[in-house]
């Protein structure tokens, strides 16, 4: 079966360095056409230069990585140091990267491509605020039919907010642009906070992929002990939420998930409640179903998919 085509829309962050060595240890699955960079857990500079050491980390320096939007539709950038460190990657010490950054800007690699690949081919796979994609509907409104899919990592409903009480940190951030996404008319999978705090970063499992004894199993360990610190504070767990790679996982084994087709609506107006993903999960509402919404995840399927296909990465 050909490698289904996908765009990493990212804002590295540890656990979107994460997704994105699943994703390119996965070629067989997956064919990461471009890694589209935007402001988010640190300011964009951080973002695509992160994403560029994590490619090489990989082994892959010919992957096309693009920088996208520097700030929020309307709102003014929070970023997330506290979580991700100064430099948003802080942990293992990665060299600077010597792979180029693509001239073009991330919003036209977007448009770009979804015109010039058949209707239908191209999923979408967004790991930060949503800023990048809502720009390229509105710019090009004829692209929203021929993406066959977007897979997003943003929201909670159940568990509530991390960054506010009602809000997840990829929705807060850009909740205009959240709301454009989800008014897009897109077909939507979603990994909310409900999904992702059930894959926690646990000491048996940190090891399982220490033991893998590679360059990129040892700068994994050192990402995710400095990821862990803040929400193991936080929440009092073992390990901490590991939230992006749900994405990827969910493209190469989608039945580690379970939830339901919903209507979401954004919150924009509420100063209290600002990004919140209000999720339909009841049916309360006649409001249209807009999106698949994950609830539960086998977490040991997902570390056994994650630590079988880290090892593979050599570099
Ligand atoms: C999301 O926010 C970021 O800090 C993480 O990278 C993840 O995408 C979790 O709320
Ligand atoms: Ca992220």
């Amino acid at each position: 079966m050909a490698s289904r085509k996908i765009i990493i829309d990212t804002d590295p962050g540890q656990d979107d360095a994460l997704a994105i060595l699943l994703a390119l240890a996965s070629p067989e699955e997956l064919d990461v056409l471009g890694i589209t960079v935007v402001a988010g857990n640190v300011p964009l500079p951080w973002t695509q230069k992160n994403a560029r050491k994590i490619c090489e980390l990989a082994g892959k320096p010919g992957t096309r990585v693009f920088a996208g939007a520097d700030r929020p539709l309307i709102r003014p950038l929070v970023t997330a140091e506290h979580v991700h460190g100064r430099t948003g990657l802080d942990g293992p010490d990665l060299p600077e990267p010597t792979m180029p950054l693509q001239a073009q800007h991330a919003v036209d690699f977007i448009i770009d491509t979804l015109r010039s690949l058949p209707s239908g081919e191209v999923t979408l796979c967004t790991l930060g605020p949503l800023t990048n994609v809502a720009l390229a509907l509105q710019q090009a409104p004829d692209i929203a039919p021929r993406i066959r899919q977007i897979v997003m990592m943003g929201g909670g409903f159940f568990e509530g907010g991390n960054i506010t009480p009602a809000a997840e940190f990829n929705i807060y951030v850009d909740p205009h642009a959240a709301d454009v996404v989800f008014r897009s008319g897109v077909p939507l999978v979603v990994m909310p906070l409900d999904v992702t705090h059930q894959v926690l970063t646990t000491r048996k499992r940190v090891e399982a992929i220490g033991a893998l004894g590679t360059p990129v199993a040892r700068a994994v360990v050192e990402l995710l002990e400095f990821f862990e610190r803040f929400d193991e504070q936080k929440y009092g767990c073992d390990g901490g939420p590991l939230h992006d790679p749900c994405v990827i996982a969910y493209l190469l084994q989608p039945q580690l998930f379970q939830g339901r087709d919903c209507n979401v609506t954004i919150e924009t107006g509420s100063d209290l409640t600002l990004g919140m993903t209000v999720v339909d999960w009841w049916g309360v509402t006649s409001r249209p179903r807009n999106a698949t919404v994950m609830r539960y995840v086998d977490a040991d399927g997902f570390f056994n998919l994650l630590t079988a296909r880290l090892k593979t990465l050599c570099g």
